[in-house]
């Protein structure tokens, strides 16, 4: 079968007349009194679809084309032609319509042609992948990861692919998923009376990971400019739809780089990742500025014009404590952000993203680097409006003393950290580097606020189906 997709037809990759074959699945049919069908048949490789004439002198035009419904899957052979409606720019005038697969019940199909709630849809994840919806939010995921690794390509960053499996929990604290082959009903003690985790697969407690920070560092101190982009995982109860319990993270860390290089580097690398998306997703964000966010445009475009506004953790604390707005949670000077304090920042006050640096060191991970105060650590937050936290990093401790009194002030054992430690130990140098919530990024990019609808499949609390 010589099949074309949809995307490469609107390439202008054929000509006028010629004979092609396109499979997919319709979208909507139409029937004129003149004896006509117009079937708009979609394959997901593009935002647009295809309109196809089904003329009644095909074969089974009476008994099937007539009785086509959204959802079924088809093969039609026909000729290409330019469109004199002007909804589309092309049509197949068909020769040949094959109906591979019939909708079982049109009346009760999930993603029946009627508008959905994003609710809803999240019930039949297995089929929103349908939607245009759905469909828009996955290519714009796809360009987003191809622009990050061609990113970091241009700017000499070698991918690391950090484990997914580890003893080792990477910010110190929160929870972590255990992963285990023992028999959960029947399990082994020793002598103390508790599990015995030698007796497990790895010989030792293993964790799915909440970061790749600590052993992309372990590559950043060789080959000096280094990136992870994968699966990471947080048994937190945060019920929120900012949180996910498996996220995409992007990290990156840099030898030789202080702080304000990575504020810098940050920046540059989103107002790269947005260009490229109003280059390169003209339809699908066309198509979400008519659905889901009328200043889609605008409001990514305003962010490649503008510099974010850079502030200390100090200077945020003043801002928020002099304004005039009841704050549920208490604002001093050690106070953690919470995220009416961080959209109050991004949304209202500066209307812009904003860097926050420089948090006192009670509230962030042991690896943070201690400045001279001793009191803050060179750490940075990026927040998005409508978003919050996008981003965290920090320059990390290179100094083995102030980094073993760190471990030892938050109770964490630094016999476990040995080999993070050795870094230090064997020619340490200055470095710096972030983490990026790789849904969040989506879900500010196309305005699609709940990042359960970001990832195809959610996983959360009391919710791992499909
Ligand atoms: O701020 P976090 O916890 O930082 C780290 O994990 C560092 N080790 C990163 C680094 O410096 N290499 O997480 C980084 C980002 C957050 O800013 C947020 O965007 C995202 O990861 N994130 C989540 N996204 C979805 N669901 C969750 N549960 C998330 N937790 C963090
Ligand atoms: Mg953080």
């Amino acid at each position: 079968m010589n099949k074309v997709l949809i995307s490469n037809i609107y390439k202008n990759n054929f000509e006028i007349n010629s004979i092609i074959t396109v499979c997919g699945w319709v979208r909507s049919r139409r029937t004129s009194k003149s004896g006509f069908s117009f079937i708009s048949v979609y394959d997901g490789s593009c935002f647009h679809s295809i309109q196809v004439i089904a003329n009644n002198v095909l074969s089974n035009y009476y008994e099937e084309i007539l009785n086509l419904t959204i959802g079924c899957s088809v093969v039609i052979t026909g000729n290409l032609t330019l469109s004199v409606g002007s909804q589309q720019k092309y049509e197949i005038k068909a020769k040949k319509i094959k109906i591979l697969g019939w909708i079982k019940n049109p009346d009760t199909y999930p993603v029946s042609a009627k508008k959905h709630s994003l609710e809803y849809l999240r019930e039949v994840a297995h089929l929103r992948s349908r939607t245009n919806l759905f469909g828009s939010i996955v290519r714009i995921r796809n360009s987003v990861l191809h622009s990050l690794h061609n990113f970091f390509y241009k700017n000499n960053y070698y991918w690391i692919p950090t484990p997914i499996i580890t003893g080792l929990n990477a910010e110190g604290a929160g929870e972590m998923f255990r992963i285990s082959t023992l028999d959960i009903n029947c399990l082994p003690k020793n002598n103390n009376g508790f599990v015995d985790f030698k007796k497990d697969f790895f010989g030792q407690e293993s964790f799915l990971t909440v970061s790749g920070q600590l052993n992309l560092e372990t590559y950043a101190c060789a080959l000096s400019q280094v990136y992870t982009l994968g699966p990471t995982f947080r048994a937190e109860n945060s019920n929120t739809s900012r949180h996910l319990s498996e996220f995409w993270m992007l990290e990156v860390e840099s030898a030789f780089s202080n702080l304000n290089d990575i504020l810098d580097f940050s920046e540059m690398m989103l107002k790269c990742i947005f260009q490229f998306v109003l280059d390169n997703c003209v339809s699908d964000i066309d198509f979400l500025k008519k659905n889901i966010d009328s200043n889609i445009f605008n409001r990514i475009e305003k962010l490649l014009l503008l510099d974010f506004i850079r502030i200390d953790y100090t200077e945020a604390i003043k801002i928020l404590k002099n304004i005039e707005y009841n704050f549920k949670n208490p604002i001093f000077f050690g106070a953690n952000l919470s995220s009416e304090h961080e959209r109050y920042l991004v949304e209202k006050y500066f209307k812009m993203p904003v860097i926050i640096t420089n948090y006192p060191k009670e509230l962030k991970a042991f690896y943070m680097r201690l400045n001279n105060d001793n009191e803050t650590v060179a750490s940075m937050d990026l927040l998005l409006p409508g978003i919050g936290e996008l981003i965290g990093g920090s320059q990390r401790e290179e100094r083995i003393l102030i980094l073993d009194k760190r471990l030892l002030e938050l109770g964490l054992k630094k016999e476990d950290y040995w080999w993070y430690r050795d870094l230090r130990n064997y020619g340490t140098v200055l470095h710096s580097g972030f983490g990026m919530g790789f849904e969040r990024l989506i879900s500010y990019i196309t305005g699609v606020s709940n990042i359960r609808d970001i990832i195809p499949f959610p996983r959360t609390v009391n919710s791992a189906k499909f």
